[in-house]
């Protein structure tokens, strides 16, 4: 990750943490790079104040990618908890189950994403926090303010998050199926904003991760993402045709087909509407021709 010089207390605290989590080599180094510095500088010293961060932007903008790159920085694991109109406390806190051990059967629990990030002063990652019902996360509302603490329903148990934890969520606003935040629940974290990455930056980005190595293809990549951005800004295109994940896609594609059929079914065919469609290939043979 690409970071500017921290505070030096900071800078102490992320190494006391790596520290306290070297035994953990699980974590992978990925790389988030950030258009925008202050982006990477200004999550690290939140989450080294055990403040809980949430990533705003749209589908394929790096919000996954810039939490695993946080979580490898500190050296720390992850819980994940994916949200949807399913998720309910049991899939959060974990649930009773019946065990049996000698011929004798008891109840145990097994301790979910939330119980066990917090024991252990874990990361939680909570993916598309709006996709949940709006009764379900306020039971997390303790954990996610001064007080750091839930009684667990299931056990009675009082737990007390250990000082390292901390909750990185992801929302996609404006995404179909999802309602605004509930203002208490945003209240609890700080909010960064994560667009989509365009210029030098993307093609570091697409030179890092897609498969495809040739430059000036790749330059010619980042010029059609420059393109479809404007096209989204004057509203002919949705904001998910400039994904950096279509992209990735289609620049992968393009090693082995035509570009122009790479972008066919990686860019346009994301797309529902058939005038959007037309609108990315016209785009595209701008070019590839
Ligand atoms: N700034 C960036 N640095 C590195 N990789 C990036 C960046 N932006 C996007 N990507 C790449 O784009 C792809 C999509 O990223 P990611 O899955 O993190 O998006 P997301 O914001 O979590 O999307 P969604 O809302 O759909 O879950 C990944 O391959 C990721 O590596
Ligand atoms: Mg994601």
């Amino acid at each position: 990750m690409n970071i500017t010089a921290l505070p030096e207390q900071i800078h102490s605290i992320v190494e006391k943490r790596k520290a306290q989590f070297s035994q953990y080599d699980g974590v992978k180094a990925t790389a988030y790079i950030a258009q925008n510095k202050d982006l990477v500088t200004d999550t690290v010293i939140s989450l080294a104040l055990g403040k809980n961060i949430l990533l705003k932007g749209p589908t394929g903008s790096g919000k996954t990618k810039l939490s695993e790159s946080l979580a490898a920085y500190f050296g720390q694991p992850v819980h994940s908890i994916n949200c949807s109109v399913d998720l309910d406390a049991e899939a959060m806190l974990g649930f009773k189950t019946i065990v049996e051990t000698d011929g004798k059967t008891h109840i145990d629990f097994v301790e979910g994403p939330v119980i066990q990030a917090m024991k252990n002063g874990h990361l939680l990652y909570i993916d598309e926090i709006n996709m949940a019902k709006p009764e379900t996360l306020p039971i997390l509302n303790g954990v996610l303010d001064y007080r750091r603490q839930i009684t667990n329903p299931f056990t009675g148990e009082v737990v007390q998050a250990q000082p390292t934890f901390s909750v990185i969520a992801a929302v996609n606003e404006g995404y179909a199926g999802t309602a605004p935040m509930n203002e208490a629940l945003k209240n609890r974290f700080i909010i960064f904003d994560i667009p989509y990455i365009s210029g030098d930056v993307l093609f570091e980005v697409l030179k890092q991760q897609s498969i495809l190595q040739d430059g000036t293809l790749l330059r010619q990549f980042v010029s059609l993402s420059r393109d479809l951005t404007t096209l989204v800004e004057s509203g002919r295109l949705p904001e998910e045709a400039s994904s950096i994940r279509a992209l990735v896609d289609a620049c992968d594609l393009a090693l082995y087909i035509p570009p122009l059929r790479a972008i066919e079914s990686a860019i346009a065919g994301k797309l529902d509407d058939e005038r959007e469609k037309a609108a990315v290939l016209n785009t595209a043979e701008t070019w590839f021709a």
